[in-house]
């Protein structure tokens, strides 16, 4: 009998990707996967740790796992992603269960590393890098929707902003050749997908090795070139994320223009809005090269809806920071802002400064910065009632069996009255109601 693999996903959906990825290859190496941990022989956690909270719950997931099932020595427990890459064997001693140590690079050897442990090795570890020619393929059985995919186009981060544990877990940028993302939409189009998200911590570092894929495709950057390349496959919408801004250039807001399936919206973190922040950062912009940069945005011809991340109780963040950040944000206008209150992570350059923010005054910096743009975004979400949005049916509503939810091309959570057989039909739903983080409308016809 095949052995049963269950893969429990958090954090980024780079997360989400490797998870597919992971599971497309152990398919291929015969093993069966399933939807939860009590039925599998065999348990991967895909962890994050961009902040502390994220890190330590799997930890505590690992202890759950386990207590389910006390007297189960056959089952295999095993941590994978950036938890993994980052704690390397001292995972073992931490929690004396786990079994698999799997870097973030090392997503298709993990049929080898259950082998081993079946074998008799209880611990195994791979922490290295990813063959050259490893395949990137992902099985349709394995996405996580039958509607949306994710396409990574660049894995990792070469930007060491002095908070963020990310280019250490997920090591230095490399971008897939475009060809290879181009033929992979393609045969999504063909699949039924209505929608691509080409995702990366920074899309706009995008730089292959190779023009193929994008020769013919003019563009400022090779991210717009390949904006402009997968806009010609003729996906129906095509969203991208995440932008980092010092690399933003405003031609990605011109191929927006040229081509109705790049989607109305831009992720654009700007996390600080004082400059003497941004600086201890690491950031390489300053607000005022943010501004500019929205200013294109703001301005374009389409209407593009804008989100962005802020953190909040940087070391060394006075009232006067926090208060140009708050200045921005009335500035900036966003749709969609995610805050989140500084995490110190070991091994970063800021882990190292002395001025922490006390807790309580990140808690009142959070509350007041999340009133100030949540006035704005009630302003910006009553604005659509009246107008219709083209909407991407994704499933049945949680909260009322007769609701449906989907995602405008702006990127907005979008409810309204409809029945099952609509999910992945993209469908115009007349908006009459704004709530909070979701509209809600009455649908108009299909197309
Ligand atoms: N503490 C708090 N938030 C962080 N992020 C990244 N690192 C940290 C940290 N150490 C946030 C940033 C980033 C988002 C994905 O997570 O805002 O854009
Ligand atoms: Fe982290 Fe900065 Fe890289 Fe984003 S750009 S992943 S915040 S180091």
């Amino acid at each position: 009998m095949k052995s049963k693999v269950y893969i429990e996903t958090f954090g980024c959906q780079m997360n989400v990707a490797d998870t597919e990825r992971a599971a497309t290859g152990l398919r291929q190496s015969g093993y069966e996967m399933c939807s939860s941990a009590d039925d599998a022989d065999v348990v991967l956690l895909n962890t994050c740790s961009v902040r502390e909270r994220a890190e330590r719950k799997v930890f505590t997931r690992i202890g759950e796992i386990r207590a389910a099932r006390p007297n189960d020595r056959n089952l295999v427990v095993g941590v994978m992603g950036c938890v993994a890459q980052l704690e390397g064997q001292s995972i073992f001693s931490q929690s004396p269960t786990v079994n698999m140590v799997i870097g973030t690079r090392a997503t298709d050897r993990i049929s080898s590393l259950i082998e081993r442990v079946r074998e008799g090795e209880r611990k195994v570890s791979d922490l290295g890098e990813r063959r050259e020619e490893e395949s990137w393929d992902v099985s349709p059985v394995e996405r996580h929707s039958p509607h949306v995919a994710f396409i990574p186009i660049i894995e990792g981060c070469n930007k060491f902003c002095s908070f963020c544990i990310v280019p250490y877990s997920r090591g230095r940028e490399r971008s897939r050749p475009a060809s290879e993302i181009i033929s992979e939409i393609q045969k999504l189009k063909s699949l039924g997908y209505k929608e691509v998200h080409l995702i990366g911590q920074n899309v706009n570092s995008y730089r292959p090795r190779t023009e193929q894929g994008i020769e013919g495709y003019p563009g400022a950057t090779p991210f717009c070139r390949l904006l402009r390349a997968v806009a010609a496959t003729g996906m129906q919408r095509i969203k991208f994320t995440t932008s980092f801004p010092r690399d933003f250039h405003p031609d990605i807001v011109s191929a927006i223009e040229e081509h109705p399936n790049l989607c109305d919206w831009i992720h654009l973190p700007v996390q600080s809005g004082s400059d003497r922040i941004l600086k201890a950062m690491r950031r390489g912009h300053k607000r005022s090269d943010y501004l500019e940069k929205i200013e294109r945005v703001k301005n374009s011809t389409r209407q593009l809806s804008l989100t962005s991340d802020i953190i909040i109780g940087f070391p060394g963040e006075t009232e006067d920071d926090f208060r140009e950040t708050i200045e921005l944000v009335e500035q900036c206008r966003y749709d969609s802002l995610y805050l989140f209150k500084y995490s110190k992570r070991s091994g970063t350059p800021a882990a190292s400064l002395s001025a922490i923010v006390p807790e309580e005054v990140k808690t009142q910096r959070f509350l007041e910065l999340e009133r100030v743009h949540r006035r704005i975004q009630e302003d910006i979400y009553r604005d659509y009632i009246g107008r219709t949005l083209s909407v991407l049916v994704e499933r049945q509503s949680s909260r009322s069996e007769t609701d449906l939810v989907g995602h405008s091309t702006c990127h907005k959570v979008v409810n309204f009255p409809g029945s099952g057989d609509l999910e992945g039909e993209v469908v115009d739903v007349t908006i009459t109601e704004a709530k909070t983080n979701s509209l809600y409308g009455t649908m108009r016809g299909s197309n």
